[in-house]
């Protein structure tokens, strides 16, 4: 398979194929409502989803990217599980991690479920550690 990945700003017309990709990959919960998220973070000043296309065109991997003012987030780290392996993760991480950079913020954060444990040791090989903290939250 084809290693290269074009990462572009999500599009309107990528709606379906992005919401298809969260579901296959697990990461869409009841008390998450995905369109509610694309349409919070799609295109703004302080976020955006970045979508991953592969060298036929298909959309196969998403990260959703964010800022505070403080910290940056990542949010909806996803790849097709048939191009899974091949790097694309990595790239959509790193493209993540550019779009933060390249606005002034020094740190990037992401929240893992404490039951997709598979993936820590994804990022853990990609550079990223365990924050020593405790996440507070409440539903506004
Ligand atoms: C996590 C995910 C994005 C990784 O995507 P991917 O394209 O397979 O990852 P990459 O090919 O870029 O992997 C980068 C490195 O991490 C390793 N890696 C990937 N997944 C791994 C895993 N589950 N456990 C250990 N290592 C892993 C790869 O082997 C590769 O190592 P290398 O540097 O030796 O080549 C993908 O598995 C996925 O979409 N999972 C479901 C959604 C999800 O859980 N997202 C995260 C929400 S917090």
């Amino acid at each position: 398979m084809d290693g290269t990945l074009s990462i572009r700003p999500f599009d309107e017309g990528d709606r379906g194929l992005v919401k298809a990709l969260w579901i296959g990959c697990g990461l869409v919960v009841p008390y998450n409502d995905p369109d509610a998220d694309i349409d919070l973070a799609a295109g703004r000043e302080n976020s955006d989803v970045l979508v991953g296309c592969a060298a036929d065109g298909s959309l196969v991997a998403t990260a959703m990217v964010g800022h505070d003012g403080h910290r940056g987030w990542l949010y909806y780290v996803a790849v097709n599980p048939a191009h899974r392996d091949t790097g694309f993760g990595r790239i959509m991480v790193r493209a993540g991690e550019d779009w933060l950079r390249a606005r002034g913020i020094r740190k990037a954060q992401l929240l893992v479920r404490e039951t997709n444990t598979a993936v820590r040791a994804f990022y853990e090989r990609i550079g990223w550690a365990e924050s020593p903290r405790t996440v507070m939250e409440r539903w506004l």
